[in-house]
């Protein structure tokens, strides 16, 4: 079995696992299946991998005697993929369970069972630490045991821990060290019905962060469609659902915002085919049987859905928005999602340089969002300037339109008594507009992502106003002049905290310029070309990196259509691309061979065994395997160095997976590559 990466948005990732009964394109949900009386047939719905339960079928005597001879597949009458579980479940809700792990993995074997269940102890949340102790200790056992008599049979190891972060985390190292072919996370399923979303998130995250990238992992019990994109922008691939036909055994619609009763319905809450060929009340006089094969298949069909509004989400970079518009559907879940805004530096590590989408900023939890710390971690890139000119939002791009937008520009010198004359302030000015989510965009780079491709309301909430507010008076504080533009002042709520008295007991002075005075210095906020390209890759590769691919000599050549940069030369050879979408620099040979030069080992690089290097010398993709080292701070769609083991650049390209995942991968693709022949 192997599993690979297609597509990625934060800590989520589309992506396929080759079982012997075929292709799992994940996320993917996989139907609880009853290895005895199953009456919903799940193909009809999409289900590409099923799961099932072992122990059910050891412990009945027919169904073992039919399953030993007949194999999984003919039982449940399932041609694809078949997980099965071990009777871990039954042990957490009865106590006991009369197999071993030995016995259990076995019979999963004799099966015919794509992926099998070691017997883990699911430990509920809450409980004693020295119970959670303990019972990881004999999961942890037979994790290992598991290993020893499994043969040919490719298993699950469960993460167990209850809400210990810190055994959560030591049980998915431990585990997550030996070679199993998926990783579920367990024992959450009294999280989830008791809408402990926080708690979950916390679970979920200790485990994920400790387990191997290039493995599955499958979110046990989760089967409400409320969850899944919270858990996918975490990192899971597989979830199992058996609360479709529980539900609706229950008389319950699950829908991804919720979940209604039949006694409450009016209307129905979809357009699938249930919802437009009956009404509440056909339902509510139907016999038992029938209505819940009907809710069932509801329940089932807008499950499905939501993987596949996940999966497009993640294609198209906006997972965040989907989650945030999910987790708004329930108080629980919102706490799940505020609660995510810990782990943003975790989440950052994963999430891609660049996505399709804009960045639609949706409440203050946007904030947590990884774009935004890492655009504050990247503008101390760019050189330092003495003076800093801080203006309003205006239209985007800002540095255009500057002079429509501002109106009058009154300015107030906040830090200490001189005012700056207008002709002093420019010197040696770093201009930067202040706006909701990024903070702080210095005029060089606001056309490049995300900084120009995001939209957030006009109307503030008190959080952003505050983040603004205080990333703003962190960074003044690093100039020695600072003037910020009235409207700013205004908008951020800055008077009170800015205008308090000085140490020395005098006033700030301050002198209102209208804009009619600023005009003779106006044309000198505009960034000359050669700055601007310079900055951009200064914000994109790091520190010096605009002066050494950028020399003095360079060639700008615009798009006659949009007037934008596009291409820059020296002399006849050209040396980066500035890609429209994004502003960001796409390199040709010449900037990748002084990039090389520039940055040292490993910055920036992927490393490539002999084996590949002949075929990236002729352009062609790096496949994961054959990497040997690389940079653990590359993130997925990044411009990348392709070099051999004697650090030469033979090729570049771009990454499609980010530093951990190339380091951790042996299937699939790492780097895209551009151009080799270098
Ligand atoms: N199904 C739901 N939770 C669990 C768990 O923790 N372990 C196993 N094996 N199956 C489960
Ligand atoms: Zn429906």
């Amino acid at each position: 079995m192997n599993f690979e990466i297609k597509n990625k948005d934060v800590m989520g990732r589309t992506g396929i696992i080759k079982t012997p009964h075929g292709i799992i394109k994940t996320p993917a949900l996989m139907p609880v299946i009853h290895p005895g009386k199953q009456t919903l047939d799940v193909k009809k719905f999409g289900a590409e991998v099923v799961i099932t339960n072992a122990y059910i079928m050891y412990k009945n005597e027919d169904l073992r005697a039919k399953v030993l001879e007949e194999g999984v597949h003919e039982l449940i009458d399932f041609p694809g993929p078949i997980v099965t579980d071990s009777g871990s479940f039954q042990l957490s809700e009865y106590g006991d369970v009369e197999v071993t792990n030995k016995e259990i993995i076995e019979f999963q074997e004799l099966i015919g069972t794509d992926i099998g269940t070691s017997l883990d102890i699911p430990t509920p949340p809450y409980v004693k630490r020295d119970r959670a102790e303990k019972e990881l200790e004999i999961t942890i056992e037979r994790a290992k045991e598991a290993i020893e008599v499994r043969g040919d049979l490719m298993l699950n190891s469960v993460v167990q821990g209850s809400t210990f972060a810190d055994l959560r985390s030591t049980c998915a190292e431990t585990i997550g060290a030996m070679d199993f072919e998926c990783y579920p996370i367990g024992a959450v399923v009294p999280l989830m019905e008791s809408y402990k979303y926080s708690d979950l998130v916390d679970v979920v995250m200790a485990s994920v962060k400790n387990l191997p990238d290039s493995k599955p992992r499958h979110l046990m019990g989760a089967g409400h469609p409320m969850v899944f994109a919270l858990a996918v922008a975490m990192g899971c691939d597989l979830f199992d659902s058996a609360a479709y036909i529980l539900y609706a055994q229950d008389n319950r619609f699950m829908m991804p915002t919720g979940t209604y009763k039949l006694q409450n319905l009016v209307e129905m809450p979809c357009s699938c085919r249930v919802c437009t060929s009956y009404t509440p009340d056909d339902l509510r006089s139907m016999d038992k049987e029938e209505r819940m094969l009907l809710i069932a298949e509801h329940n089932l069909t807008v499950s499905f859905a939501e993987i596949r509004t996940i999966k497009q989400a993640i294609n198209d970079g906006n997972l965040m928005e989907l989650v945030e518009l999910r987790c708004h559907a329930h108080p629980y879940l919102l706490d799940g999602l505020r609660n995510l805004k810990n782990y943003t530096a975790e989440l950052e590590k994963y999430d891609p340089a660049t996505k399709k989408s804009a960045f639609f900023y949706s409440g203050p939890e946007s904030l947590g969002r990884p774009e935004i710390k890492r655009h504050l971690e990247k503008i101390s890139r760019i050189p330092k300037k003495k003076n800093l000119l801080v203006l309003p939002r205006g239209r985007k791009p800002y540095s255009k339109h500057i002079k429509e937008d501002l109106g009058k520009l009154y300015i107030k010198n906040v830090n200490g008594n001189a005012i700056i004359d207008p002709e002093d302030l420019m010197n040696d000015c770093q201009v930067c507009f202040a706006d909701v989510p990024f903070a702080l965009i210095p005029m060089e780079i606001d056309e490049v992502y995300p900084l120009a491709q995001n939209e957030s309301p006009m109307n503030m909430d008190t959080d952003a106003k505050d983040f603004v507010r205080i990333q703003l008076e962190a960074y003044i504080s690093q100039f020695d002049n600072a003037v910020i533009s009235a409207k700013v002042l205004d908008r951020f709520d800055m008077y009170t905290i800015t205008l308090e008295p000085l140490p020395d007991g005098s006033e700030h002075t301050e002198k209102i310029y209208s804009l009619d005075e600023f005009e003779g210095d106006i044309g000198r906020i505009f960034v000359d070309d050669k700055t601007k390209i310079k900055s951009i890759a200064d914000y994109q590769f790091g520190e010096g990196a605009g002066s050494a691919l950028f020399k003095n000599d360079v060639k700008i050549v615009k798009s006659r259509k949009t007037g934008k940069i596009r291409h820059v030369y020296e002399g006849e050879t050209l040396i980066a691309t500035l890609r429209a979408s994004d502003s960001v620099f796409v390199l040709d040979r010449e900037g990748a061979r002084r990039l090389h030069s520039h940055v040292e080992y490993p910055k920036n690089r992927v490393v490539v065994n002999s084996d590949a290097e002949p075929f990236a010398r002729e352009g062609k993709s790096i496949f994961a395997k054959f990497v040997i080292d690389c940079d653990i701070n590359i993130r997925s769609n990044e411009e990348v160095l392709i070099v051999n083991e004697e650090d030469e650049l033979i090729a570049f390209g771009k990454s499609i997976l980010c530093g951990h995942e190339i380091i951790d991968f042996n299937t699939g693709q790492a780097v895209k590559t551009r151009k080799g022949g270098i």
